[in-house]
């Protein structure tokens, strides 16, 4: 069957976890995703390495349904092997620091008159304008000033990070928006254009209901908050049985008047059912710890699992805290294909996250990440035609490998 993102090309200059998380993406779709790497590798082939030789899963977890396509960008003759495959793709995406693609003589003016039809998408962690585009970014350093870890952690500690790449495939997944529109946009115009996406913009996103709580009157500090909700909904983290690192589920007591009274009747205390004191969802907002320290006992006998069945029964939203090995496990999941097994050389078969997007007639098959420059050859003969000389002579030069 035929793949959403069929006959787009992408040329990838993407490495770390930011742009890769976007590609991977758009390859999971269907594009026909080239990366294109220095010699030396994108840096996360030999990152947290578990086996020697085998590329990292820090690697392969981020650029399976990709070919792999080695080219000097430093030398003359690479830049003019990389603007032929300019010429046959659709998409140019990259995530270096702010300047370093102009220094590799590839400005957006230098792009757009080789392909007009090229869109150029720049990840960037503060973006290319504004004070801070000087920065070099990571995924916490975003976290520290995108709000993040400000409104992350108890009220009486530090701020605390959260291992969410929410900077990062935060910034991922909004460049794949913005590529999809500027694509649409191509449709209709016939010209490619620039797609900015910085870490800190998507961050900041990502806390605005912490943004509108700073903006509500009475609260002109308002502190961290722990494990409550937040919201209008009140909801807490709570402990239960058999009291393992994991062993907690996070329980909304729910607005609902016949959830609440399902709750009340469980935990045997059917008194507060006709209490006045808890008797709208605002007043039980207001007496939440009061509520959870009685939900926390009543939890105490159940496992999560056990309590997540009895609240689902009564309609109660809750989570249970599953492990990261339990969610490399979980039947869901696996069902639903968003862990999936890839058969990897060397590595043999590892686990991955497929595609969060199902399409009705765009199937993902998740296939093996590239080996450094595995496609090479493949790439420069198939889009360029290159003769088998050339590619020799080129690769005795350095300039591809
Ligand atoms: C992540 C980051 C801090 C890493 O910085 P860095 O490794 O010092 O520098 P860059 O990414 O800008 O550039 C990598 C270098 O590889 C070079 N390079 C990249 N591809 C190349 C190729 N195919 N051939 C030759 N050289 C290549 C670049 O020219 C650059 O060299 P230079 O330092 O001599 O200019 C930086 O890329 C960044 O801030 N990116 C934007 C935000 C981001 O995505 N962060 C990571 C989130 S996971």
């Amino acid at each position: 069957m035929e793949k959403a993102l069929a006959g787009y090309r992408v040329l990838d200059l993407t490495h770390v976890q930011s742009g890769p998380t976007c590609t991977q993406l758009m390859g999971f779709l269907g594009a026909d995703v080239i990366k294109v790497e220095p010699p030396s590798g994108d840096v996360t082939r030999g990152q947290l390495r578990d086996i020697p030789e085998a590329d990292s899963l820090y690697f392969t977890m981020l650029n399976c349904n990709k070919r792999s396509v080695v080219i000097d960008l430093k030398q003359e003759r690479g830049k003019e092997v990389f603007s032929d495959l300019l010429r046959k793709a659709d998409i140019l995406i990259e995530n270096f620091g702010k300047g370093t693609l102009d220094r590799l003589g590839f400005t957006w003016e230098t792009v757009h008159k080789i392909n007009p039809r090229v869109i150029l998408a720049s990840i960037k962690g503060y973006g290319s304008t504004g004070p801070y585009s000087d920065f070099p970014a990571y995924e916490m350093a975003v976290q520290a000033m995108g709000g993040n870890m400000g409104v992350t952690g108890f009220a009486d500690g530090p701020p605390i990070v959260s291992h969410a790449a929410i900077a990062d495939a935060g910034s991922g997944v909004n460049m794949l928006a913005g590529i999809l529109a500027a694509l649409l946009q191509r449709e209709r115009t016939g010209k490619g254009q620039r797609v900015e996406v910085a870490m800190m913009d998507v961050a900041v996103g990502w806390i605005r209901t912490k943004l509108r709580d700073q903006q509500r009157p009475g609260f002109e500090e308002p502190k961290r908050t722990g494990n409550d909700s937040g919201g209008g909904q009140p909801g807490y983290l709570v402990k239960c049985k058999p009291g393992g690192l994991n062993d907690y589920i996070f329980i909304y007591t729910s607005n609902r008047r016949d959830v609440w009274e399902a709750l009340c009747r469980h935990m045997a205390r059917e008194d507060w059912i006709a209490d006045p004191k808890f008797a709208t969802p605002k007043q039980r907002y207001e007496r939440r710890e009061e509520i959870f320290v009685v939900i926390e006992e009543w939890a105490k006998a159940y496992t999560k699992w056990e309590l997540m069945e009895i609240l689902s029964g009564i309609g109660a939203p809750a989570g249970p805290v599953l492990s990261t090995k339990e969610i490399l496990e979980d039947k869901h999941l696996r069902q639903r294909q968003t862990i999936v097994d890839v058969k990897q050389p060397i590595r043999g078969s590892f686990k991955n996250v497929g595609c969060p997007i199902k399409l009705s007639d765009s199937p993902v098959e998740v296939t093996s990440a590239p080996a450094l420059g595995q496609h090479t050859n493949e790439v420069l003969q198939e889009l360029l035609g290159y003769p088998d000389a050339k590619l020799t002579e080129l690769r005795g030069a350095k300039i591809i490998g």
